[in-house]
This record gives C-alpha cells, structure tokens and sequence, in this order.
C-alpha cells in the first residue's frame, strides 16, 4: 500500500493539503448513482464532489446528452463564433431566473465566473463615467473562490486566503449576515451609514445568498436580500449574489434569491450547473447592466474578458438536459424533502462536543467547538460506508438530489455515531 500510495502523490499536487502530513487519497474505481468505488470498497458519497453533483454520477441522460454533442463537435471559440447549445442554454437560464436577468457570459469555473461579475461591476461604473465607483461591499464568512480577484472578496482574515491578504485588493467588509432581528437591524444600519457617505467609492455589494458555504456555513433569511435590494437602490450600487454553490435546488428554490421577493443585478452559478459533470460557469447580468456596455462606435466600452473554453458545448449540451432533469423532475421539491430528513435526523442531537447543528435544504451541518475534534472524521466515516469530509470545525453533508432516504439516514448516522464512538 506504501508503494501504490507513492505513486498517487508523487507527481500529483494536490489542493488544500498538507502533502508532507501523513495523506493518503483514494483511488476512485468506479462511481454510479450516489456511489463511489474507493479501493475496492462501495461507499455513499455525501458531499456530492464538492456540492458539484446533482443527479448522481455515471447518470445515462447526462451520458446520453454528452455523446450526443461529442460526435458533432466538442468545442469551438465563442469569439466570433457560436453554437446551439450554448444559444439554448443561455435561454433557459435567463428564463429560471424571469425578470430582468437575461444576459448570460459564460465561463469554466465558479471563481472565473466571479472574476467576471467583479470586472463587469467595475467597469459598469466606468462606462457610466463615475469611476472612483471601484470597491466591494463584502462579508465576513464569505468565500467565492481562490484566483487573486475572488479571494479579495472572500473573508480577509478568518480564512485559508489570509496569507495573501497584503496584496489583494482592498474591499469593505462587513460581519456576516445575520437572522437576529435586532443584530440585523444593526448590521443593515451600519451597510446604510457607511453607504451614505462612501457611496461614490463602491460599484456593489457580493454575496452568498442564503447560506454563506465554505467560509462557515452561515445561514441566514430572505428578507436581508431584500432589504440589501433596498439599499443598492438607494445608494445606487449593484448587487451581486454568488449562486455557485446554492443554486441548482440545493436550498429548496431552483436559486436561493428565489425565495426573496427581489433579484440581484448579477448572479453567478456554476458547479451544478453540467450536473457536476464538467467545468461551466455562468454570470447572468440584468438588461440594466449590459445596456452600459452596449454602445455603437466605442469599442472601449465593451467587456474585454473570454476564457479559452468559455461555453464549451459539451457542458453547455450537458448543463441543458441536467436543467431539465432538475425542473422536470422538481428537484427543489427533492430538496425540501432532504431537509425534512436531515432536520429529523440532526436537530435536537446534543453531545458535549457539539456547538451548533443546522440545516438549510440540502445541506447540514455539525459545527464542533474544537476543530481537532473532528480529526479523522473522514476515515471514520470511509470504514462506516460513507465519503464525508471535515473542515475547519464543520463535518456535513450535501448529498445528490437523487440520494435515497435509506442512503441519507445512513449518512446521519453515521455523522452522530462518530460523536457518539468518541465517548
Ligand atoms: C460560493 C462559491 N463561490 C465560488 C466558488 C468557486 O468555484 P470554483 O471552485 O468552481 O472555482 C465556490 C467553490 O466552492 C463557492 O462555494
């Protein structure tokens, strides 16, 4: 085993890791539904490869849409060029998200895609000739992605991007979002204060909608989208929410802000949007927004960003049917269902351990008072028959759409036994 573990790490760098530590990866055999095949051993994946997949792996719709768009073509430039499903894709987001927001620049990843709705915030202002309008509203427990613009949106300093904070760009943070009455009454006040005088200065407000994910697992209710509506309109900033890991049904609407009564300027989803399949982004502006870059004989105002694989049409082939699945097969409804059985299997479990459990969709969470507490959770969990993960001081789960009730009880189980083994 020593030396097959050799030759996984010896020239594989991998992410998010100590490589001297004691590390031993897994080697992925086969996957199908919401299984995976990790030496030898069939296991329930519970975090859905980094909340990216939906329906499950190995799904024959999801093959059946890639091989179908393989045998034309798999991909081609979009400068200049363009394809159906990257046209039919565009539609179909635009009309999930209704409204105003039908403006669609793809991408390959959730962080690029993030990279672009900052760009094109900015240079909104720009193009409207007000550009001292150059800096972000952010929060703390945020997390949008690891290239140099997204960290410099994420939490500043309770975050792994912490080392990097004397180079990036300097943004204006608030604390996270909260569902206390009062602390948000407060913290909307201070965002209000602070706008009223520095309005001049910022081009939008970013984050998380609903649930901040990997910064700290923050939930928080719908009316603060709301009432973050409220004040952009006022003080005249955008608003940009970060759907790349909420969308797609995970929190019981199709995208989080679904459940506020408003909607962003700019949104960004990505990671479920192939299904989990292959890398895709999307950054969906309102008509508002794209009308400054829209402009006959001015070449400067137009969006100069275009990654190579932009709208690559297998995903986008891949992203169409996985939507599909997901509307035809009411996928938020799946979720809501999810979050019944976390919550009865979750809430009200105590263990001296244990600081805090919650749950939102299909998501949730043990949060630990100690983080070394949770050391070995993962093996804990592989020899019980279950691919789940820790970090920080969270263990959680945010399974496929399609996991079976008996899978997910499996899933909470074993996120209590391993609390309950430590006695
Ligand atoms: C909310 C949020 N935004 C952005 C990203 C970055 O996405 P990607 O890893 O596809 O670059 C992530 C990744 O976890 C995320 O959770």
């Amino acid at each position: 085993m020593k030396q097959e573990n050799n030759r996984r790490t010896e020239h594989i760098w991998y992410p998010y890791t100590q490589m001297g530590d004691d590390f031993a990866p897994k080697l992925v055999e086969e996957a199908k539904g919401v299984n995976l095949k990790l030496d030898g051993q069939w296991v329930i994946d519970g975090i859905s490869s980094w909340w990216s997949v939906l329906h499950g792996y190995n799904h024959h719709s999801l093959n059946d849409a890639l091989k179908f768009q393989i045998d034309k073509f798999s991909h081609v430039m979009i400068g200049g060029l363009i394809h159906e499903p990257a046209i039919e894709l565009a539609k179909s987001l635009s009309t999930i998200c209704g409204r105003s927001l039908n403006r669609v620049f793809f991408s390959d990843s959730g962080s690029v895609g993030i990279e672009v709705a900052i760009k094109l915030s900015i240079q909104y202002w720009m193009n409207k000739k007000q550009a001292t309008k150059s800096k972000l509203i952010c929060f703390k427990k945020s997390y949008h992605g690891d290239t140099t613009g997204a960290m410099s949106i994420s939490d500043p300093e309770d975050s792994m991007h912490h080392i990097f904070s004397p180079i990036l760009m300097k943004h204006h943070f608030f604390d996270a979002p909260s569902s206390d009455p009062d602390i948000k009454r407060d913290q909307l006040k201070k965002i209000d204060v602070f706008l009223s005088k520095k309005h001049d200065e910022i081009a939008a407000i970013v984050l998380e909608p609903l649930v901040q994910c990997a910064g700290g697992f923050n939930f928080f209710t719908p009316d603060y989208l709301d009432e973050l509506r409220n004040l952009a309109d006022k003080h005249d900033v955008l608003l940009i929410y970060d759907e790349v890991a909420t969308g797609f049904c995970r929190t019981g609407t199709f995208f989080a802000y679904h459940q506020s009564k408003t909607e962003p300027d700019i949104l960004v989803c990505g990671k479920g949007l192939t299904g989990g399949y292959l890398g895709l982004a999307a950054t969906i502006t309102s008509d508002k927004v794209f009308r400054a870059f829209y402009a006959k004989g001015e070449p400067e105002k137009a969006f100069m960003h275009g990654p190579t694989f932009m709208g690559n049409p297998l995903a986008c082939s891949l992203a169409i049917k996985s939507i599909d699945l997901a509307t035809k097969n009411n996928y938020s409804q799946k979720f809501l269902e999810i979050q019944k059985i976390l919550e009865e299997g979750l809430l009200g479990f105590t263990h001296p351990l244990i600081k805090r459990i919650r749950v939102k969709g299909g998501i949730g969470v043990i949060e630990v008072y100690n983080k070394s507490d949770i050391d070995g959770f993962g093996e804990y969990a592989f020899n019980k028959g279950a691919w789940l993960r820790g970090f920080e001081s969270f263990i959680y789960t945010m399974p496929p759409a399609l996991i079976k009730e008996s899978e997910l009880r499996k899933i909470i189980g074993i996120m209590k036994d391993y609390f309950l083994d430590k006695n």
